[in-house]
């Protein structure tokens, strides 16, 4: 079969066969192929759509491009996937919270790109510690720690890694078959038995409005059970922060005061939400509610805090960090931002937020840019919290002076002041499971 003749098929709204979704993903992991006819099938795919079997097909096809792992970690092995935050640092807080009650949990990991962090990032801030982990590596300290952090390696789904970097130059990011395959291609290739799913959704998200995050969970829930993997997806909300801290050191000093017991609030409410679903797949409690007992258990007893000491120091890292965050990278500079007036914080744009971490040089503008593990920014207020004139709204940290003073003067718009209180934003917005979706 040729190419041309699967686009010709999707040009006119046909739904494509299994060997013309094969035929694709061959294509795409060919290195022979041109551009511009894989880029011609995925505007075809952004104008047309692809039905459910059409996008569980070409998923399963883009996984076989590549390994295909199914790792023995010595039980039922639980992935979690986000579809990327602003302050969102649920992995490094459930992980070991979720080992330390029995789990096994393999976590493959990305680098921040745009305004999202990425776990890889912010894990390498602890010195010494290596993602960059063979997949023997790997199952070895799952097998010895319950857990373990590394970054996704070229060989899972090239054929994803070939249309992803298409799609981001062809305008063709924003289509939900394309998304969810190319998210759960990866997830599949790496052989967890059992995914949970956090899809933000807000001005901080890839998904803006919930229609479009409940079709992008289904969507997902839809492959991997198809594939025969145990399934759940959580709608959460991404319109201020999640944390307080971003930052890649920081991100991790919020996590260890999370697990040390010192913080609480939407970071540590998700990673639990998350954390209760992870607990339900690996048959390790029968209610979510268990599931929550067992992880505030080993929050309150520091099992938690010390799983992610074990992990760090498998891996490597520097394991004190846990015990005295003074330890982690350190800015030159903090910077204060105080209040204009009195009144209450009306809004604070992730969005917005993510872009001035960026510009303190916390993230990236292309992927093969160095980051900043030190600088970020420390949020003291959120959303419905009433402020007085003067009062320290947030806090930057810079090595840099000018870039310093530039975010500043952003965070002072990002987080928007006005004279009536609002509510809290909501944190969940619905439950995606195999049998159907719960709206919360
Ligand atoms: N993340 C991915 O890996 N793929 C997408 O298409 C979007 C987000
Ligand atoms: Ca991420």
């Amino acid at each position: 079969m040729e190419l041309i003749e699967v686009i010709e098929s999707k040009k006119l709204g046909k739904s494509l066969t299994r060997e013309e979704i094969e035929c694709f993903a061959h294509a795409a992991a060919d290195p022979k192929t041109p551009d511009y006819q894989l880029s011609a099938l995925l505007m075809a795919i952004r104008l047309q759509g692809m039905d459910a079997r059409e996008t569980a097909e070409l998923t399963m096809a883009m996984a076989k491009t590549g390994d295909m792992l199914r790792p023995d970690v010595g039980g039922v092995a639980i992935d979690k996937h986000s579809t990327g935050g602003v302050g969102d640092t649920t992995t490094l807080v459930l992980v070991p919270l979720v080992a330390a009650c029995g789990g096994r949990v393999i976590k493959m990991s990305g680098r921040g790109l745009g305004h999202t962090g990425g776990t890889i990032d912010k894990m390498e801030s602890i010195r010494g510690l290596r993602t960059e982990l063979s997949e023997q590596e790997a199952v070895e300290i799952v097998r010895r720690v319950g857990c373990c952090v590394a970054a996704q390696s070229g060989e899972l789904a090239p054929a994803d890694k070939r249309l992803y970097a298409l799609r981001d130059v062809t305008s063709t990011v924003d289509s939900i078959p394309l998304i969810a395959s190319s998210i759960m291609s990866k997830k599949l290739a790496m052989g967890a038995d059992g995914i949970v799913l956090d899809i933000k959704v807000g001005g901080g998200a890839l998904m803006r409005t919930l229609p479009e995050a409940l079709e992008l969970g289904r969507a997902m829930v839809e492959i991997g059970v198809r594939s025969g993997r145990r399934m759940c997806a959580l709608i959460t909300g991404m319109e201020e922060p999640l944390g307080s801290h971003i930052g890649n050191a920081l991100e991790v000093k919020e996590a260890i005061d999370v697990l040390a017991g010192r913080v609480q609030g939407p970071l540590l409410e998700v990673s639990l939400l998350l954390g209760e679903r992870m607990l339900l797949l690996a048959g390790l409690c029968a209610s979510p509610e268990e599931g929550r007992a067992m992880l505030m258990k080993a929050l309150r007893s520091g099992a938690g805090l010390s799983k992610l000491r074990e992990m760090a120091e498998a891996q490597g890292g520097d394991g004190r960090v846990t015990e005295d965050t003074g330890l982690l990278p350190q800015a030159a500079l903090s910077i204060p931002v105080t209040a204009a007036e009195d009144g209450f914080v009306q809004g604070i744009d992730a969005l917005e937020v993510g872009l001035i971490a960026r510009g303190l040089g916390a993230g990236r503008l292309r992927k093969e840019d160095a980051i900043d593990p030190a600088v970020g920014l420390v949020l003291h207020r959120r959303v419905g919290d009433r402020v007085k004139r003067g009062d320290t709204l947030a806090t930057v940290y810079a090595n840099d002076g000018r870039r310093g003073e530039e975010a500043v003067r952003a965070l002072e718009s990002a987080v928007r002041l006005g004279s009536e209180s609002v509510p809290a934003p909501r944190l969940l917005y619905a439950l995606i499971g195999e049998e159907g979706t719960e709206l919360r």
